[in-house]
């Protein structure tokens, strides 16, 4: 039997529903697309050390590097001219400045504090976000204070934290963002900023941050292992969703501006069950192994780099992310630039 195409075919099924119809083009795609991804919605992650004239790249993230103060000026210049608002900053301390109970994070003249003073000089209208956690300054790693039997002591971290929160407005940031996971932090260092009259200082909380093994590359790039022991007595055991939901309304009790969820990828039922429970913004932080894998896959020619970096970012905004902390935020505002 010869098959012929039919010139004038007879519909033989009736279907009231063809969900193709609204697929056929690219314009119609367009048209009926539910979320775009935007530029408006990333912050840019940036690492940065002493020293002049030097950038680093950081071996187990390609494409992201330690930028020297002065380099880290243009990579922000340039960052903002691709539309980007806001970049997070985490300081690479060297060894010799830190001890056991993280006294270089609330130096006013530490690294961390200059560059935000730098950047509000350059780039003022820049929205600078500072980490608040010991680990970049400690010599065990921990991202809070220790004792001797290696337990994480709560309180008096949070007195630390407070202190380095209080440095870094003093600086001149427009957010910090406690990523430590102590109880209480949030509270305290809204009580702190308030007191000091920083009350237009917001706190974007680390609030749903999972003892997670993606963030591998990150401690690489700090050189912020812990020395001992792990993360899970003040991180969250990936197993627990509706511990999220409680964490976050906790720090949205204290005075948290913007919550987080961290990793993406993996959690990306996380983001959208805070999505659903709270009114605040969500961000959502595509953390350095997620980078690392699509990187990794990616040299390796294994899959288009540039469409599943789309893909991922997109799926994370779809969960319910308002906002994503990226390595990736430049490659993003150029794609998005030029579609
Ligand atoms: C520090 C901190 C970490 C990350 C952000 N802030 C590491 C950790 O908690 O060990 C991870 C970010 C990333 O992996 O990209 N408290």
């Amino acid at each position: 039997m010869t098959s012929t195409t039919p010139t004038n075919p007879s519909p033989a099924t009736h279907l009231l529903h063809r969900p193709r119809r609204l697929r056929r083009t690219v314009a119609l795609r367009r048209m009926v697309r539910e979320i775009h991804l935007d530029v408006n919605d990333l912050i840019y992650p940036l690492f940065v050390m002493e020293g002049e004239g030097q950038r680093v790249e950081i071996a187990s993230m390609p494409g992201c590097y330690r930028y020297t103060l002065d380099l880290l000026l243009k990579e922000i210049k340039q960052a903002f001219d691709l539309g980007i608002n806001a970049v997070a900053l985490f300081p690479v301390i060297p060894e010799a400045k830190k001890d056991d109970v993280g006294t270089e994070s609330y130096n006013p003249d530490g690294l961390v504090q200059q560059t935000v003073k730098a950047i509000k000089q350059v780039v003022p209208e820049i929205i600078v976000i500072t980490d608040v956690a010991l680990d970049p300054f400690t010599t065990h790693g921990h991202d809070g204070l220790v004792d001797e039997k290696g337990t994480i002591l709560n309180d008096p971290t949070v007195e630390v934290l407070v202190k380095m929160a209080l440095s870094q407005a003093a600086a001149g940031a427009d957010f910090v963002a406690p990523s430590d996971m102590m109880d209480g932090r949030v509270g305290a260092i809204r009580k702190a900023l308030d007191a000091q009259g920083y009350f237009d200082i917001g706190i974007l909380a680390y609030s749903a941050k999972y003892a997670s093994a993606y963030y591998g590359p990150f401690r690489d790039a700090l050189d912020s292992a812990p020395r001992f022991g792990d993360k899970k007595t003040y991180q969250m055991d990936a197993a627990n969703a509706r511990e999220a939901v409680k964490e976050v309304a906790l720090d949205i009790a204290e005075g948290a501006d913007i919550v987080m969820v961290k990793p993406a990828l993996a959690y990306l039922d996380i983001i959208c069950q805070i999505r659903n429970t709270t009114n605040v913004p969500v961000a959502a932080y595509n953390v350095s192994g997620e980078y690392t894998m699509i990187k990794a896959a990616a040299q390796m020619g294994w899959i288009d780099e540039k469409q599943v970096i789309l893909e991922s970012l997109t799926s994370m905004k779809r969960a319910g992310a308002d906002l994503i902390l990226t390595y990736f935020a430049k490659e993003v505002a150029l794609m998005l630039a030029s579609f």
